[in-house]
């Protein structure tokens, strides 16, 4: 018996984040490995999706979306619209189509079908590749509870997940999904100091990845505030509250407020531009 029993989940896009999924639902036990089918562009990713996941893989979407109760859709937002007009006369409301695409709202999901189909859009990140993800998902008009429920098992697979507004998905997007490419930028910026102070860079570069997962441990398990955390960390007259001072100098604050916002302005224009053919997801 699975949490999916009986049900099929179609993977139309099993690239990166797609091959993560299904990995994470098959490591959990939510299905079993004939309850999944997938799609992708070229026939030499039907290969390697068969091979690495030994799982039913084709190139043809809609023979993959007729089989399916769950249509999970993780390809490119450049691809959405020709996607949607694929599927448009398919899908059905006994479904649920659930989209990861980058960007693409629900109203673009709702509109490229034919039928009410109940959608939930979701945004992960990369870190659900090892099981740490962040995930919000947010529900479509004709979507009901037991199909936000459904997502949210599917992506409890690979990390946590958060139900949300669809307001906040470009903030989203700007924070949790860009949000692992910043927290490297630091990792790599604490290891160079280390190395700066003398520590080997294989050693350094380990002290500062723990050191930033313990701190955002501290964070998800005390549920104190991280000012407070801080605050426990900083002996007056220590070391680094000097530390502190070199950051705040540095305008280490602002310049990460800053990241955030403008990532997720851009997660609003990302939709027309992938539309005119000049920009990507990411
Ligand atoms: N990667 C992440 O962690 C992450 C996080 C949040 C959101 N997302 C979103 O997830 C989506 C996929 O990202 P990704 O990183 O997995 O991209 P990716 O590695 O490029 O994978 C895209 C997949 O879609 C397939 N594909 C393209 N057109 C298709 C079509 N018409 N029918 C069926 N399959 C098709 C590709 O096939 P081929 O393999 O044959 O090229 C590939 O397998 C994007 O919209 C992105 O915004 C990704």
């Amino acid at each position: 018996m699975t949490k999916f029993d009986g049900k099929t989940i179609a993977f139309i896009g099993a690239g990166k984040l797609g091959e993560t999924l299904i990995k994470g639902m098959l490591d959990a036990g939510l299905v079993g490995r004939e309850q999944i089918v997938a799609t992708v562009q070229h026939n030499s990713s039907v290969t390697r999706v068969r091979e690495k996941l030994g799982v039913e893989a084709g190139t043809d979407n809609r023979e993959a979306v007729q089989k399916a109760d769950i249509v999970v859709i993780a390809v490119k937002p450049q691809a959405i619209h020709l996607l949607l007009n694929e599927l448009r006369d398919l899908m059905t409301p006994e479904q649920v189509l659930i989209s990861v695409v980058a960007s693409v709202p629900l109203k673009i999901l709702e509109a490229g079908l034919q039928n009410q189909v109940p959608v939930i859009r979701a945004m992960p990140n990369t870190p659900s590749r090892v099981t740490a993800g962040m995930t919000a998902i947010c529900a479509g008009r004709y979507a009901e509870d037991r199909h936000l429920e459904q997502a949210d098992m599917i992506f409890s697979s690979v990390g946590r997940v958060l139900r949300l507004d669809e307001k906040h998905f470009d903030a989203v997007t700007g924070l949790s999904a860009s949000g692992p490419a910043f927290i490297y930028i630091i990792i790599e910026s604490l290891a160079e100091g280390g190395v700066k102070a003398g520590l080997p860079r294989d050693v350094a570069t380990e002290l500062a990845a723990q050191t930033c997962l313990g701190a955002a441990k501290m964070v998800m398990e005390t549920g104190e505030h991280p000012a407070v955390l801080k605050d426990l960390v900083t002996t007056p007259a220590g070391c680094t509250i000097d530390g502190i001072l070199k950051l705040e100098e540095g305008g280490v604050r602002v310049t990460l407020i800053k990241a955030i916002v403008e990532a997720a302005g851009r997660a609003r224009t990302l939709i027309e531009d992938a539309e005119n053919g000049s920009a990507c997801c990411g």
